[in-house]
């Protein structure tokens, strides 16, 4: 029994000397052996192709199906406590089940509807994937409930102070669930692979409202109790949740926009298009399949630009200009509807499968409602952009495949350009191949044959080389783009005529400043981009006087503005103004920049002070970035 016993504690990964895990490991492995002789449910199985290195869940075991979600927001200890009530199947080889979890404090596991108290254990905390929670399956349960409560510094979790929000009254909580952090909320099976249907109960302090990636209210209760259902099959790093003081308005009979009602109208306005982009969408690739489509405005502290929750994008605030100038943010989290949360990559190696697909669709849908012209403008910039990327990594380094190996390695380096930009350059030069009725009819297809589920790249590519390459006998280097490193020499390149005429302005800059009449704010990153070496601080300090670009209500032309400034070495006169931005905004596609040219240009003291002023601002998503910065330029 001995080595039997050892062989089965290897298998499962567990510590053979822990004797607490020792006796657990006995009562297993009896428990298994009788369930193997069963032989019951069969579960509608997850995504086998690929073991996700991100998860200890074994889903292909035993998984969840639906959750059941009950929490208090107390935000003076900034804690969600209650418990996750999870519905499972299993087969006969099962014996227990794992959740993914991270930094919760466990109160108890039961099993079945009477919650019988469950024998489990939380293995040991990996830096990386947290802790495996174990529970043994007994007696042919069904229902897994878990009490716990989360800690203060749960990385998912957005919890901002009242000065942190635009109406500084009440504080604000936001959840950010991609790729691995939904379990610092809620033990779960974290991986795209498995999907799960879920309610939720949420009580907030009275006065705040709480929206969901679900079926949200758009009035406050006066108790602070809200119910949620999503009732569509998601990944669970789709769950998200929103509380404070906000409030709705529509904009379309399907579409409205939740911001804090100090935002509200300026919101209202910038996202107008809402429900024309919605129309676009599903003239494409097919029916919007979630029922409603809103959009939350969140405080600055947001790390990104914004998320795809489903029924509900979380976006920041900095898209909110006055000149509707980065819609295109909600074409994108709007795309995600079909290309993630209705096909959603098999594992984080697969991520161009969400990310790229979503820029192609992004750009079709910015076509139909602004013609070719104008979206290519925000395509050029972002295929410069892949160009410097690619320059700083290495032509050759692996990760810039589009296939990505993430063994052991945080799946937040996917969030480079790689995936996003030559993702949506592969889906174009398909299109090229042929033409776009056949390719649309294509993708359509993708989308309605993999509904609701997980798909790998592999998936993917037989899917194409059958209905695609071999049925319109159509030849291309799809392994050069997929599996090989850098850009293949048959890339298209977008090409915006708008954005050469800003270039070409900026190279002949001289005292007498050109005509910018009408330029959109692409037109002015670009200008900036393009300004040539060595102009002297007179004439910089004249352009910034005549354009206002250290204080433009664009956070893309500060950004640009600030790290071309730094590099120019024009910086004594903007750092007050180069301070406030890093303050005022938490998304870290502004914050690296800026930070990375303050360390590069000899400022790293300066960096580093505001660094300690800002921090507390920050999601622990950009402050983990930041401070990885700034170590790597101390050593
Ligand atoms: N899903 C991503 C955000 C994300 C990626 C979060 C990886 C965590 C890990 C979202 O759809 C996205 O791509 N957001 C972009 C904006 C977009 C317009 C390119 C962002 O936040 O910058
Ligand atoms: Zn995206």
């Amino acid at each position: 029994m001995g080595w039997l016993l050892y062989l089965f504690c290897v298998h499962y990964n567990l510590h053979p000397m822990h004797m607490r895990n020792l006796t657990f490991c006995c009562c297993l492995a009896i428990v298994g052996l009788l369930q193997a002789c069963q032989n019951k449910v069969k579960p509608s199985q997850p995504h086998d192709a690929a073991h996700d290195p991100h998860s200890f869940s074994q889903p292909w075991l035993a998984r969840t199906t639906h959750l059941d979600l009950s929490l208090k927001a107390d935000f003076a200890q900034k804690q969600l406590t209650g418990a996750a009530r999870w519905q499972i199947e299993y087969t006969g080889q099962a014996s227990e089940i794992i959740f993914d979890t991270d930094q919760l404090d466990i109160k108890s596991v039961s099993l079945g509807p009477d919650n019988r108290p469950a024998r489990w254990y939380l293995a040991e905390r990996d830096s990386l994937l947290g802790a495996a929670l174990h529970v043994a399956l007994e007696h042919g349960a069904k229902v897994v409930t878990i009490t716990y409560s989360t800690r203060p510094d749960a990385a998912a979790l957005g919890w901002m102070e009242p000065a942190m929000t635009a109406g500084k009254q009440q504080p604000f909580l936001f959840t950010q669930g991609q790729a691995i952090l939904t379990r610092t909320w809620i033990p779960c099976q974290d991986t795209p692979g498995n999907r799960i249907t879920y309610t939720a109960q949420i009580e907030t302090p009275p006065g705040m409202m709480a929206v969901m990636s679900a079926e949200n209210p758009q009035h406050k209760d006066a108790n602070g109790r809200y119910a949620f259902r999503m009732e569509q099959p998601i990944a669970p790093y789709l769950i998200a949740l929103a509380i404070g003081d906000i409030a709705f308005r529509a904009v379309g009979p399907r579409t409205g926009i939740y911001a804090e009602p100090a935002m509200l109208d300026k919101a209202a306005w910038e996202f107008a298009d809402m429900e024309k982009m919605l129309v676009a969408a599903e003239a494409l690739y097919g029916s919007y399949r979630w029922g409603r489509y809103d959009l939350i405005v969140l405080p600055t502290g947001f790390p990104f630009g914004g998320m795809e929750n489903p029924r509900l994008t979380f976006a920041t605030p900095t898209v909110i200009t006055g000149d509707r100038s980065l819609v295109a943010l909600v074409a994108h989290e709007l795309a995600h509807s079909w290309s993630g949360n209705l096909v959603t990559n098999a594992t984080w190696n697969d991520f161009w499968l969400n990310e790229g697909f979503t820029v192609y669709i992004e750009r079709r849908i910015m076509q139909a409602l602004y013609g070719a012209e104008y979206a290519a403008m925000p395509a050029q910039l972002e295929y410069a952009e892949l160009k410097a990327t690619l320059k700083e990594l290495g032509r050759d380094h692996s990760d810039t495949r589009l296939k990505l190996d993430l063994k052991d390695r945080n799946p937040d380096i996917a969030s480079s350009n790689i995936a996003y930009v030559k993702g949506a350059a592969f889906l174009e030069m398909l299109e090229k191949l042929s033409d776009r009725k056949r390719w649309d009819t294509f993708l359509k297809s993708w989308f309605d044959t993999h509904a609701f589920q997980a798909r790998s790249t592999e998936d993917f590519l037989a899917f194409l080389k059958q209905h695609y390459l071999q049925r319109y006998q159509l030849k291309a280097n799809v392994d050069e783009w997929v599996y090989g490193t850098g850009l293949p020499a048959n890339s298209p390149a977008p090409y915006s005529s708008r954005l050469e005429k800003a270039a070409q302005a900026a190279a002949g800059i001289t005292q007498a400043l050109p005509d910018t009449t009408g330029w959109s704010s692409h037109e002015w990153v670009y200008f900036v981009q393009h300004l040539p070496d060595g102009i002297p601080n007179a004439l910089m300090q004249k352009l910034d006087d005549a354009y206002g670009l250290s204080s433009s209500g664009n956070a893309e032309i500060r950004c640009a503005w600030y790290v071309r400034a730094i590099e120019q070495g024009y910086v004594s006169n903007i750092l007050p103004q180069v301070e406030a931005f890093l303050t005022g905004v938490g998304r870290r596609r502004f914050l690296r920049p800026v930070y990375g040219a303050l360390i590069q240009y000899g400022h790293a003291a300066e960096a580093r002070r505001i660094f300690d002023k800002a921090k507390a601002g920050y999601h622990a998503v950009s402050r983990n970035s930041i401070e990885a910065m700034l170590r790597s330029a101390a050593n």
